[in-house]
This record gives C-alpha cells, sequence and structure tokens, in this order.
C-alpha cells in the first residue's frame, strides 16, 4: 500500500507512519522540517517499510503543487490528512496571520490534497481510503482556541458529506476525533499556559494512533480514540451549547 502522511515528522503522522511500516507500506512523508521526516524514514525501514520524504510547506500553494507533481506517479491508495496546529490565546491579543496560517494548513490544505489525492484514486480506479484528523474540539465552540476549534468543526462536517459522495467511487473516508493527546502539539500551540493538557485523561500519541488505524483500516467512517472522548461528545448532545461552550472555556482559559 502506498500511504501518503501529512505532518509525518512528529506526533499523531509519525505514529501513523510506525503503523503502516510494520504492515511493509510505503509511507510518503510530508511536513516542513526534512532532519525529523528522514527521522522517521529511518524508523519506518528499520520497522519493515519503505518511505519518501516530501519537505514541503503546506500552507504554501507552490509546494502543494510541487508534492503533487513529485507524486504522479506514485499510485497513492492512502492518505491521511494529518498536519495541523492550533493557535491558543485570546482573539484579540492572537496574530491574524497565525490564524490565517492555521486556517490555510488546517482547512485549505486538507481540502486540497484531498480533492487531487481522491481524484486520482477515481481516475485510476483505486478502490483508496481518506483519513482526517478532526477533533473532539469540532463538537463545540472553545474560548481561546476559537479558530482552531472552529477549523476542526470544517474538517467534520466536510469529512461527513465526502463520505457519502466518494462512497459511490468505492473511496472509504474516515474522520478521527481524538480529545487532548500528548504530542508536539501543545508546545506547538503555547497551550501548557492552559489546564487543558494537565487534566486525567490525556492520552498518548502511540495509543490514539493505533486505535485510529484499527478503525479506519476496518472501514469505520467516524472514530474516537478512548471511552472518556466518546462519552465526553456524547454527552454534548444533551447539554446547552452555552454551557459546554462555557466550560470548555473554564478548562483552558490562560492560567
Ligand atoms: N495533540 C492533540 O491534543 C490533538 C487533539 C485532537 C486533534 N489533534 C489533531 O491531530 C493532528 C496531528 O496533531 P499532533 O498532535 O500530532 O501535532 P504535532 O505533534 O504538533 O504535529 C503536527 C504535524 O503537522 C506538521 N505541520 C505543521 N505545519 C505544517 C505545514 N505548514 N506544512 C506541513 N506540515 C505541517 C508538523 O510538521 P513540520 O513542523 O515538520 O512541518 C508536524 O509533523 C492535527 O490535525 C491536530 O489538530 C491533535
Amino acid at each position: 500500500m502506498h500511504v501518503l502522511i501529512t505532518g509525518a515528522s512528529r506526533g499523531l503522522g509519525r505514529e501513523f507512519a510506525y503503523l503502516h511500516a510494520k504492515q511493509g507500506d510505503h509511507v510518503l512523508l510530508v511536513g516542513r522540517d526534512a532532519t525529523a521526516l528522514f527521522e522517521t524514514k529511518f524508523h519506518v525501514e528499520r520497522l519493515g517499510g519503505t518511505a519518501t520524504v516530501f519537505p514541503y510547506d503546506l500552507t504554501q500553494p507552490t509546494h502543494r503543487l510541487a508534492l503533487f507533481r513529485a507524486t504522479e506517479q506514485i499510485p497513492v491508495d492512502c492518505v491521511i490528512n494529518n498536519a495541523g496546529i492550533g493557535v491558543f490565546g485570546s482573539f484579540l491579543e492572537t496574530s491574524f496571520e497565525d490564524e490565517s496560517r492555521m486556517i490555510a494548513l488546517n482547512i485549505e490544505a486538507l481540502t486540497h490534497v484531498t480533492k487531487v489525492y481522491a481524484s486520482r484514486m477515481k481516475a485510476q480506479g483505486i478502490k483508496g481510503r481518506i483519513v482526517h484528523l478532526a477533533s473532539t474540539a469540532a463538537f463545540e465552540g472553545g474560548p481561546w482556541l476559537s479558530v482552531y476549534y472552529a477549523t476542526k468543526a470544517y474538517v467534520l462536517h466536510f469529512s461527513e458529506g465526502l463520505t457519502e459522495e466518494l462512497a459511490q467511487d468505492g473511496i472509504q473516508v474516515s474522520v478521527v476525533c481524538p480529545g487532548a493527546t500528548h504530542t508536539g502539539f501543545e508546545s506547538a500551540a503555547n497551550l501548557e499556559q492552559s489546564r487543558l493538557f494537565l487534566r486525567p485523561g490525556v492520552m498518548d500519541a502511540p495509543t490514539v494512533a493505533r486505535i485510529a488505524y484499527r478503525g479506519y483500516m476496518k472501514g469505520k467512517t467516524f472514530i474516537v480514540p478512548g471511552f472518556g472522548n466518546a462519552w465526553y461528545i456524547f454527552s454534548t448532545r444533551f447539554l446547552p451549547r452555552r454551557y459546554v461552550t462555557r466550560q470548555a472555556g473554564e478548562v483552558q482559559r490562560p492560567r
């Protein structure tokens, strides 16, 4: 299997690469940090897979086009749209440039990558898989991470719509909704100043990736790693939206 993974230089993306490597798959590793991607490649090969590194910044349309061109001859049959960032802080104090970059990565790049590879799958008759990383954040407003939460709501709704559309072509779409997970995400998003990652129940990246992997390989469309996260999402259906948002704000408020 040829598996393209965005954000494979660390965190969940790297774990997905290792899981596919154990099956002898060829993984296409995308991210900006070439050194870290080559580290992932080194471990992938030790685990029995093969890997190619594509050091591209997915927020840049020209880099995306370069990626699409460089992979033209590879019959990609699984795409894991995992790269994503958060911007933490008061909306009136965060920089629009950072938020714009987040929207470009979490929404625009994810949509573009999916359009190109799903179209190729259809044209080549590949019954492939598209996997999107959303979050438990997709189900509520998230004070101090308001734009991030909104990007994940986009990912969830976009994936759910596509599930029906692409099923006609035999392409499986899965959306993964992890809760807080220890990766590089919390420091990249400056989240050490919030209580979000200090609460009990924060999961580790290998466990989250393993649950997600099992789910999408079985063809599940909606995957929530961890009982606590699944219960939380379920419970928000029965609570007033304003209350749920306020609770999220209590947990995330900068210390
Ligand atoms: N960790 C959590 O608590 C959590 C919870 C729910 C959902 N998620 C979602 O899960 C996904 C993976 O997150 P993670 O926790 O593994 O985060 P992470 O450890 O911070 O890794 C993020 C990955 O995205 C890549 N990336 C960032 N900017 C990029 C860009 N401009 N172009 C290409 N790649 C870029 C990074 O690589 P480079 O720096 O090399 O570019 C890195 O490999 C994200 O979509 C995130 O929103 C995470």
